[in-house]
């Protein structure tokens, strides 16, 4: 609820005074950082080496030392309990010690060949045996993963669109940049440079809408569907009962296929939410986290879609794919794949995640109701977020309504100030295999004294 005097049920003057008053508190506790950047920021466009780390709240960024299991440390001394963990990066904490191992192991025998290793098939096998039995392929960014997932559905269906969400996002593939507005598809507002007409490639409906779905593949111009199984990129959206299930009945019917982008809902336990709830997409993409940290996605297909691509591959002219990267598959990589799968991404650690994530939203939700806020909590296994609007919420123009970015910021420069990041762009804490008890009840506690204040 926004009007004149309140946001999401708090007083906007009561809001702005303590969002002057933390921002105050974080500048003026770090004189180190503030003079660092002084000295050294000028050399980067708009002062930071990639733009979006402006969209912290904070007066300025924070300058982290260094960072170890689920903590920072930043250059003025701050130890900070990381919640945000490089936006699921970090989902399985700093550095784990076997992917650490790994590095250095793999350091010392080059870091880019252009050809396998014998590592690299033995984390093919540990590929199929986490997510399932897909013919792999290997990126650098889960971006370039969904960018040859949708080259291929294209190949193999002779397409040209894509469907997805309003309000996903699956990295910056370009034909996923759109927006339903009047119920129609638009490139987003803030494109930098945006030439094509993407509504030509690609069409947006909404989530959880299966009639809009079936509209949009009658049309038969669809090669994919590319889903997140929760949209996570927005304030996050469930899916509804039998969501799942009409995706897959319908891109079947319609000649479509599925691709579905596990690079959050990795969270959701071991083999991501299509393992956990027994999805079955043509094509899996997850990234991120998935070796470690190690800059690496992987995107597979199954037999079927393989086979396809296999004789339309047979049949195209040589030359460029329009996939590739130089740097990608490399034995860095896959060093780190394996070890991340074997050792890091195992059930134990998935099950100290949930009960450590379970923890953090019942903990959320009791200082919610005993300040009577008009907010909600989801949870999808280690990764959980608080709205600040009643919930569930069921697409992503809903989502965007319910996100309140003044409010947000405050809230998150606040927690800040009491030990606690999470993430910039919405109110997301991820809880690793190392986040401990205490880290997870000290974000209850600021949240409790913030909520206090505010309401
Ligand atoms: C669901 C999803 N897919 C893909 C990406 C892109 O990942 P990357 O930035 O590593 O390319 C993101 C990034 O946030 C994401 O949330």
């Amino acid at each position: 609820m926004t009007d004149s005097v309140r946001i999401a049920g708090v007083e906007v003057t009561r809001l702005r005074a303590m969002a002057a008053r933390e921002a105050k508190r974080y500048a003026a506790a770090r004189p180190k950082t503030r003079a660092a950047l002084d000295a050294g920021a000028g050399a980067y466009l708009g002062d930071v080496p990639m733009h979006w780390m402006r969209d912290w709240p904070m007066p300025f960024p924070m300058l982290v030392k260094r960072a170890e299991g689920a903590r920072l440390t930043d250059v003025d001394g701050f130890r900070i309990d990381d919640f945000c963990l490089g936006d699921t990066g970090s989902m399985f904490g700093h550095s784990p010690a076997p992917v650490a191992r790994a590095i250095r192991r793999q350091a010392r025998r080059g870091l880019t060949y252009m050809l396998p290793t014998e590592t690299a098939l033995e984390a093919g096998a540990l590929l199929n045996r986490r997510f399932g039995p897909y013919r792999w392929q290997i990126a650098t960014t889960a971006t370039d993963a969904n960018r040859f997932a949708l080259r291929v559905a294209r190949a193999v269906t002779g397409r040209p669109k894509v469907l997805v969400f309003n309000g996903c996002y699956h990295g910056t593939v370009d034909d996923t940049m759109i927006e339903l507005r009047d119920g129609h598809t638009h490139a987003r507002q803030g494109l930098v440079g945006q030439v094509e007409d993407l509504s030509l490639v690609a069409e947006a409906v909404e989530f959880n809408d299966l009639s809009a779905v079936e509209a949009a593949l009658a049309k038969g111009d669809i090669a994919a569907i590319l889903t997140e199984p929760v949209m996570t990129n927005s304030c996050m959206v469930l899916p509804q009962a039998g969501f799942h299930d009409g995706l897959r009945t319908l891109s079947r019917r319609y000649g479509a296929l599925l691709i579905i982008d596990e690079t959050h809902t990795i969270s959701s336990g071991l083999g991501g939410y299509s393992r956990v709830h027994s999805l079955s997409p043509d094509i899996f993409v997850a990234g991120k986290c998935v070796a470690g940290g190690m800059p690496t996605a992987v995107w597979g297909m199954t037999d079927e879609v393989a086979a396809r691509f296999a004789e339309y591959d047979a049949h195209r002219p040589s030359g460029h794919s329009g996939m590739g990267t130089t740097l990608s598959a490399n034995p860095m990589q896959f060093a780190c794949l394996k070890a991340n799968l074997a050792e890091v991404m195992t059930p134990e650690a998935y099950a100290h995640m949930e009960k450590g994530a379970e923890r953090l939203s019942a903990g959320l939700r009791r200082v919610i109701e005993a300040h009577r806020a008009p907010w909600h909590v989801v949870r999808v296994g280690a990764r959980v977020e608080f709205i600040c609007a009643p919930g569930p919420l069921t697409n992503g123009a809903e989502a965007a309504t319910a996100h309140q970015p003044e409010l947000e910021a405050a809230i998150h420069t606040a927690l800040l100030n009491r030990g606690s990041l999470i993430a910039p762009f919405h109110n997301m804490m991820l809880v690793s295999p190392v986040t401990r008890k205490r880290q997870i009840d000290r974000l209850i506690a600021a949240f409790d004294e913030i909520l206090t204040e505010l309401f």
